[in-house]
């Protein structure tokens, strides 16, 4: 499928690249970064949520993920049912949830705005500047990212909407194979859609090159804060309140999908008082916080990832950021860990059951020692969790794109690249619009000479501690 060396010189030479080697580029974005519309049935919903949602009960799909609902209803909303015997997902009882404009651009900007003026507009106007047309040869695939690619996407039949549109594009344009250009969770998902999720023979036609943006191949400590039932204050780059929607994150897949791997991680990524976790004990923390259902998630999606880390047969592009502040060690210092044991153990009796709302004398002791209150009711919090997050936190950071941690960035690179592009001191969301990233994916969508990888650098010494 390659042009021959000569045409591609001439090809690549012009600024618009020419349609004869245009490769028509399929966007998967990041976690929670796809919009999603849903539905309530005012027949099968529980009178909650069609007191929390009213703008959601009918037959219309409306937008969600949008600023527009309460906390409260998204909590309602998005919570799963979880059968973890049978391994089933489904949308909690009464409600649809699904993408927005899956094949079109609108769905890949969480807001499901303006895709003149969104997240991605900056590499939408370059491909148009470079001749590309939105709906021939650029579409979006948003996801519903409550799920994992290991487990639960291919249960929607995701992977089988992807196959269909990109031999949509493929054939739209002029049988030119495909580019897909993931971000963040969106790379993790291109990477099993292309080592699982297809055959050689489907990927030799339809797909040439996998372009991958702040690729979080090896999981981000900053992922923790979707696993664990709390707000850890400097874990919440992640566009979620950690903490608020735990009703429904503890449902969903994707937080033990995105958690540190321990191929990617040796040392350890939790530090508590008498025990340090490593990216291979995870599993045992939770089960130690009593969070049981988060616990026998992770044990599902990490059974179910491929081991060892599969190789492409694909063209592949690794482009991040690095030598910025990125958390690499989650500390639960001991001190406040103290003090919160001693106000546990002068609580009340209920205070041991699952938890409605803090006593009023809890309550006081965590204020004194600035800890951010247990949410009240929503979430049964076990005695244990609720001490552990009760008391103070701190962080220890290490080298990333403030984001995902430059170990797991450089995941990527195992899958033998042809570009390499790192970029000091570009975040993980600014990765997408950075101007050297942009020129060459224009390049590698057209299949053009690209500039050999520069040697890795050394990561940058440890950041201080907060
Ligand atoms: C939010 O809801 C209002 C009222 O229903 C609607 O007019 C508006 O378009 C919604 N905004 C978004 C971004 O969906
Ligand atoms: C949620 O609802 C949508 C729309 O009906 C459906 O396509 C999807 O499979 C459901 N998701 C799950 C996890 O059941
Ligand atoms: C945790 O690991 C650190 C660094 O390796 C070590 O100094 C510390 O003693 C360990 N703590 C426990 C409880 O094992």
């Amino acid at each position: 499928m390659r042009p021959r060396c000569a045409r591609i010189l001439t090809l690549c030479a012009s600024v618009v690249v020419s349609q004869a080697i245009r490769s028509p580029v399929i966007i998967i974005p990041g976690f929670a970064s796809s919009a999603l519309e849903a539905r309530i049935n005012p027949q099968t919903a529980s009178a909650a949520l069609k007191t929390e949602c009213p703008q959601l009960v009918g037959s219309q799909w409306v937008q969600i993920w949008n600023g527009n609902q309460t906390k409260a209803c998204q909590a309602l909303v998005f919570r799963l049912d979880v059968d973890p015997a049978s391994g089933r997902y489904a949308n909690t009882t009464g409600v649809e949830v699904r993408p927005l404009d899956f094949g079109g651009l609108r769905g890949i900007d969480s807001d499901g705005g303006d895709p003149e003026k969104g997240f991605w507009a900056p590499m939408v106007n370059q491909l148009r500047g470079a001749g590309y047309v939105v709906g021939q040869n650029i579409f979006g695939a948003p996801y519903d990212w409550r799920l994992a690619p290991e487990d639960g996407l291919g249960q929607v039949h995701w992977f089988a909407d992807l196959r269909a549109l990109i031999e949509r594009a493929v054939a739209s344009a002029g049988g030119m194979p495909a580019t897909l250009v993931g971000h963040s969770m969106g790379t993790q998902i291109s990477h099993y859609f292309l080592a699982i999720a297809t055959t050689a023979p489907w990927r030799a036609q339809y797909v040439s090159g996998f372009f991958g943006l702040g690729p979080v191949l090896g999981g981000a400590v900053t992922a923790l804060s979707l696993v664990l039932p709390g707000i850890i204050p400097g874990l919440t780059q992640l566009p979620l309140s950690p903490g608020d929607l735990w009703n429904a994150q503890q449902t969903w897949p994707a937080g033990p999908s995105l958690a540190p791997r321990a191929f990617a991680f040796q040392s350890r990524v939790v530090a508590e008082v008498s025990t340090n976790y490593t990216a291979s004990d995870l599993e045992r923390m939770l089960l130690d916080l009593g969070q049981t259902l988060p616990a026998a998630l992770y044990r599902r999606v990490h059974q179910f990832s491929p081991t060892p880390f599969p190789a492409l047969d694909v063209r592949v592009a690794c482009v991040y950021g690095m030598g910025l502040p990125t958390p690499e060690l989650v500390i639960h210092n001991p001190v406040a860990a103290a003090m919160a044991a001693d106000a546990t153990a002068a609580a009340p009796a209920p205070y041991m059951a699952p938890l409605a709302a803090p006593a009023p004398s809890m309550r006081r002791k965590l204020q004194a020692i600035g800890a951010p209150a247990p949410a009240p009711a929503q979430a049964p919090f076990s005695a244990a969790a609720t001490a552990f997050f009760a008391s103070k936190w701190s962080q220890a950071f290490g080298d990333g794109d403030g984001v995902v941690n430059l170990v797991s960035l450089r995941t990527c690179e195992r899958l033998l690249p042809e570009a390499i592009l790192r970029r000091p001191k570009v975040t993980h969301n600014g990765i997408v619009s950075d101007p050297d990233a942009l020129q060459l994916l224009l390049r590698f969508a057209a299949n053009c000479a690209l500039p050999a990888p520069a040697p890795a650098p050394s990561p940058a010494t440890q950041f201080t501690s907060v």
